[in-house]
């Protein structure tokens, strides 16, 4: 991927991140999924005070993107922190890790980044070695 992109896809990230429902950890998540067709769906992080019924910011954008239709992924942003905090790295849960094998090839790339500028970059398969598959 260019830098450009990822520097781009970074940015939407953190935007996406805005709208982070979060009340009840203070956790905001952003998440920045480029398609295929070089489209980009956006996802946050959205809680409910019944915990486990809350979304992570990853499975936001992926079920956002395949629920119109793409299926093909090249790779996400992701960004974290505390509500009032500096962004941190935010990798992505297990739970996240195993939607996102199911959509995407072995090079998608997960870019985590705590600023507007630096990043660090892993295959999916680095995360995520043996998925489950039926
Ligand atoms: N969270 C995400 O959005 N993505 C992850 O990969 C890890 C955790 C959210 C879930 C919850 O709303 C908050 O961060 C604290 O766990």
């Amino acid at each position: 991927m260019k830098e450009h992109q990822i520097q781009l896809l970074i940015e939407e990230a953190i935007k996406a991140r805005d709208y982070a429902y979060a009340p009840y950890s203070h956790f905001k998540v952003g998440a920045a999924l480029l398609c295929g067709d070089n489209s980009i769906y956006r996802g946050c992080n959205v809680e409910n005070a019944s915990y486990p019924a809350g979304n992570c910011a990853e499975r936001t954008a992926i079920f956002k993107a395949v629920s119109e239709g793409k299926t093909n992924f090249q790779a996400i942003a992701i960004v974290g922190g505390k509500e009032n905090g500096k962004l941190e790295y935010c990798p992505p849960c297990g739970i996240c890790r195993q939607v996102l094998s199911e959509f995407c090839e072995e090079d998608f790339l997960v870019i985590l980044s705590d600023n507007d500028r630096d990043y660090k970059q892993y295959k999916l398969i680095e995360l995520l070695p043996l998925q489950f598959e039926l």
